[in-house]
């Protein structure tokens, strides 16, 4: 249970990190990429801008300057090209040009494709007319550009994941930590019930045989005498049987599974049907059972018969004269199932959520000797899911209840 919460804890956690980790990355990525990107359109426009000063307008045509050698202006990853105003190409210098049309009212160019490349077009002025004369557009190829922001996403993602895994780590020990306490306090009080249950034991073991003994001699009490000895003996058995139950669900997921062996279910329910025949005969409930030969599983024989023998108790205690109650027993895959379905008074849909819960009882005003005391199938619900196993109720109010045991089978002599 507490491996569980501590899993739970910790994915939680994990997954707040991961995130905020994820929106920081993807921040820094954001604006690292956007300044890189006007750092470089800065630049393409400042070759722009000094390739525009090396033209001339000459009978209504654009001339570059004779001692100008765009060459020398741009580096081998970048290019020039001049347009006239209507935006055709008049002459273009290096390799990486852009082969979009000219849009000069759109300053930043990007062309995608094998070599992703961007462009920023600059407009020349003539320096007399102030007119425009014709445009430049300087290109640069994104590869460094896209390069260094593959590091940039690499560091990112590695510093996410080496954060994560130590983080994880924090994580499992801070967990640890936290949880230690709890589970400490959860074993004291499970300690305590323990104890507090077994101490009961010897008292009640001393009062029962002290109110029965008088009850051997029958002629030296009266009979009001004999009664009330009667009635101390039989609420001392109950108590017993509390402080037993108590001590079982305290106790029971101690049980080793190496103390396991194989049993045969088939054999435990035929055993509790001869058991609980003549009861069922008393009430007038016709206790049937269809069982499957040979079913085995690995388990504790008493804690597995004390679990059947909680529901069948159930079963006949609330039907009706002249009910039925029917235990099947099936294998499908490797899960063995056990079916003890009644016709009895069954349990409101409001209540079905909590009849595995402790001392809890549909009838609460009904007096201790009928029934139990509301622990049976708590009872049953631990030593179920102690053998690895679960317990599901289906049940209609009026018309009958129906609990089915889920467990692992094994293969026999295993
Ligand atoms: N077969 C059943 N049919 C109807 N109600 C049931 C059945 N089994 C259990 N219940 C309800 O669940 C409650 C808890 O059962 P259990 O834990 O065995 O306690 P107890 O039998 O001591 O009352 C019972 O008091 C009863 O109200
Ligand atoms: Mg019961």
């Amino acid at each position: 249970m507490f491996q569980r919460i501590r899993y739970h804890f910790l994915l939680s956690y994990l997954v707040i990190f991961a995130s905020l980790l994820g929106i920081f990355a993807l921040a820094v990525r954001i604006v690292f990429a956007h300044s890189l990107t006007e750092q470089i359109t800065d630049k393409l426009i400042a070759i722009g801008k000094s390739a525009a000063a090396n033209v001339e307008f000459e009978a209504g045509r654009l001339k570059i300057e004779s001692d100008f050698h765009p060459q020398d202006l741009i580096a081998h990853h970048q290019a020039l090209q001049w347009f006239d105003p209507q935006g055709n190409l008049i002459i273009q210098q290096g390799q990486t040009v852009l082969t979009l049309p000219l849009l000069p009212k759109k300053m930043v160019q990007i062309q995608t494709g094998k070599l992703p490349i961007q462009g920023v077009t600059v407009p020349i002025n003539d320096s007399d007319s102030n007119q425009l004369v014709g445009y430049v557009r300087v290109s640069q190829s994104l590869e460094e550009f896209n390069e260094t922001l593959e590091k940039l996403d690499w560091g990112l993602g590695g510093g996410i994941i080496v954060t994560l895994v130590l983080s994880g780590i924090g994580g499992i020990l801070l967990t640890r930590q936290a949880m230690q306490p709890i589970e400490e306090s959860f074993q004291r009080l499970k300690q305590f019930t323990a104890d507090a249950s077994h101490e009961l034991r010897s008292p009640l073991m001393a009062i029962k045989i002290n109110a029965e003994l008088p009850l051997e001699y029958p002629d030296e009490i009266g009979p009001k005498d004999a009664e009330k000895f009667q009635a101390i003996a039989s609420a001392t058995n109950q108590m017993t049987r509390l402080t037993e139950d108590l001590l079982l669900l305290a106790r029971t997921d101690k049980v080793p599974n190496r103390d396991w062996y194989s049993l045969n279910v088939t054999s435990i329910l035929e055993n509790l049907v001869l058991l609980y025949k003549p009861q069922a005969q008393a009430n007038q409930i016709n206790l049937i059972s269809h069982l499957t030969e040979n079913l085995y599983l690995m388990g504790d024989s008493a804690q597995l018969t004390r679990l059947f023998s909680n529901l069948i108790e159930n079963a006949l205690h609330y039907t009706l004269l002249g009910g039925i109650v029917e235990i099947k027993t099936t294998r499908v895959g490797s899960q063995v199932y056990v079916k003890v379905q009644d016709t009895g008074v069954g349990i409101a849909p409001e209540h079905i959520d909590k009849v595995f819960e402790r001392f809890w009882r549909a009838d609460k005003s009904r007096s201790y000797n009928s029934g139990g005391s509301g622990l049976g199938l708590a009872i049953a619900q631990v030593i179920a899911q102690n053998h690895g196993g679960l317990i599901t109720v289906t049940s209609q109010l009026g018309f009958g209840s129906c609990f089915n045991v889920s467990l692992p089978a094994s293969i026999r002599g295993r």
